[in-house]
Parts: C-alpha cells; sequence; structure tokens
C-alpha cells in the first residue's frame, strides 16, 4: 500500500465537504478487521459496543479501558489501510480532565489506536481540549449517548423538538472548538444531523441520523446480518452471515455425526519415518510485514 492510501486524520478532515463520504464500521478481531479493511472500511472503531455483541451484555457500561485496548491490538495487528479509533469506555473519562487524559493516552499506548472517540458535549469540552493539546485525536459523539442509557430512559431519539435539537447542535459545536476532528451523531431526525453538519466544519458521521451526514458508522454484526436480537430500524444488513453461520455449523455436525468428515482430502497421510512432518497449510491471519506507510514528503 502507498504511504498516501493510509486514512488518516488530516485526510479525513479533508473530506469534509467535498467526499468521498467516509464510511466506518466497528471491529473488533484481526480476522474481520482485515476483510472489513480489504473491504474499503475508512475507519475502523473499536466500539464499546462490544459490550454488548462480543461480550453478550445488555448495554455497554461493563466495558474497561483494558477490554478496549486488548480489541484494539488484535484489530490494529490486521488492518492496514483504515484509520483506528477507540472508543473511551463508560468512566474512563467522566470523572476529570486529568483522568481523561490519563486513560485517552493508555490507549494510544497499549491498543494501538490512531485515535479515541468520547460520548458528550459541552460537559465533557475540556476533557476533549486536554485530550486534543497532548496530541491524541478525539473524535466526538453526540445525540443519542449509549453510556448514558439509564438517563435517557433506554436507546431512544435524540434531539426531537426545537429545544433538544438546538441542544445537540450546541453539544457538537463545543467539541468543534474544543479541537475534535470529527463527530458522530446517533440517532437524531436526518433534519437535525443535516444542520449540525452544515454548521460545523469538522465530518459528521452518522448512525440512525439520516444521509446528511458526511459520513456512516455502522456496527459490523450489524450490517453482516449476525447480531440478530434485535433489528433497529437504521440498520441495513448488506449480509446474512448469521443464516450462513447456522447453516455451515449444521452440515458440519451432520457430517462429524455420519463420518464423513474428516475425508481423505483432509487427512495427513504417514511419510517418512525421520521426516519432521509436512506443514499443515496454516496460515496466520496476519502477515508478518508491517503495515507500509510512514512519514510522506508532503
Ligand atoms: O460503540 C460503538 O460501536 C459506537 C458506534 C455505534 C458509533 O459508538
Amino acid at each position: 500500500m502507498k504511504p498516501a492510501d493510509k486514512v488518516t486524520v488530516p485526510s479525513l478532515r479533508a473530506r469534509k465537504g467535498v467526499g468521498p463520504k467516509i464510511a466506518m464500521v466497528t471491529a473488533y478481531d484481526a480476522t474481520l478487521a482485515r476483510l472489513l479493511d480489504e473491504g474499503g472500511a475508512d475507519i475502523l472503531l473499536i466500539g464499546d459496543s462490544l459490550g454488548m455483541v462480543v461480550q453478550g451484555h445488555g448495554n455497554t457500561l461493563a466495558v474497561t479501558v483494558d477490554d478496549i485496548c486488548y480489541h484494539g491490538r488484535a484489530v490494529a495487528r490486521a488492518a492496514r489501510r483504515a484509520h483506528l479509533v477507540g472508543d473511551m469506555p463508560f468512566m474512563s473519562f467522566q470523572v476529570s480532565p486529568e483522568k481523561a487524559l490519563e486513560n485517552a493516552g493508555a490507549m494510544l499506548k497499549h491498543g494501538g489506536f490512531e485515535a479515541v472517540k468520547l460520548e458528550g458535549g459541552l460537559v465533557v469540552a475540556e476533557h476533549v481540549h486536554r485530550i486534543v493539546q497532548a496530541g491524541i485525536p478525539v473524535m466526538g459523539h453526540v445525540g443519542l449517548l449509549p453510556q448514558s442509557v439509564h438517563a435517557m430512559g433506554g436507546f431512544r431519539v435524540q434531539g426531537k423538538g426545537e429545544d433538544a435539537a438546538a441542544s445537540v447542535l450546541a453539544d457538537a459545536k463545543a467539541l468543534e472548538q474544543a479541537g475534535a476532528y470529527s463527530i458522530v451523531l446517533e440517532g437524531l431526525p436526518a433534519p437535525v444531523a443535516q444542520r449540525i453538519t452544515e454548521a460545523v466544519g469538522i465530518p459528521t458521521i452518522g448512525i440512525g441520523a439520516g444521509p446528511h451526514c458526511d459520513g456512516q458508522v455502522l456496527v459490523c454484526y450489524d450490517f453482516l446480518g449476525m447480531y440478530r436480537d434485535v433489528q433497529p430500524k437504521f440498520v441495513k444488513r448488506y449480509a446474512e452471515l448469521g443464516d450462513l453461520v447456522i447453516d455451515a455449523t449444521r452440515r458440519y455436525v451432520g457430517e462429524v455425526q455420519a463420518g464423513t468428515f474428516p475425508g481423505v482430502a483432509h487427512s495427513f497421510g504417514m511419510g517418512k519415518a525421520h521426516s519432521t512432518g509436512e506443514p499443515t497449510g496454516a496460515k496466520p491471519v496476519v502477515a508478518s510485514e508491517p503495515p507500509a506507510y510512514g512519514p510522506t514528503e508532503d
């Protein structure tokens, strides 16, 4: 990959208003990250949604900085082109700007991230400012805030009504002012997301916020049809991998029970007695060479 192809904070900012629109997806492991990266996703977000789709909780509150870093390292080993963002989990930044900076720094040191994302607007503007001042890019997140699920009374669309819309707009402007390089707009009426997108000079990335944002984000297990407990209106399934997994597992189970797997094609012969053994053919997911990017001349 040419250095110029690597997605970076400046290259994302340069797409504001001119496109192409930014396509972000979540990723949690090396195998899927490699495929999502090859598919052209611009940003891989190691989201605290992993608390729900990977760990099986009903919300994101149990996720820790260590959890996010563990999954971040796996994704960072596999990704080549995509920009890598780590989600700051519940209580890793809310307590104080100092605590937020400490944890953001730890996430870049130990998680392989190139930026962090955190939820909230005006009330975390100072936190964002401190992190940005330390040279750590911050993606904001306003509208529906999953870490405030109990305060919101569930996962509910925000910004309905003039006062609520004005308040989300003020949040977005405060984040821009604090130095955020982009903002996730979650669970907002499309006209409100459009108004915010037109009012700020940094890219907006929508989820359940209509078509007018500068980019979109979906949870990978949602758009691949693997997380099927709920299907929110804003999710479009681009594949039904859940059905494929169930069908493949049924066929595997059937063949194991019938004794038809493994057959000759999937079994090893004896070979020579002194042989060190033939290679199994197993390959690592992650290529041994490091990502082919680095400082550029411009
Ligand atoms: O945790 C997450 O996956 C997110 C996205 C849905 C924006 O925050």
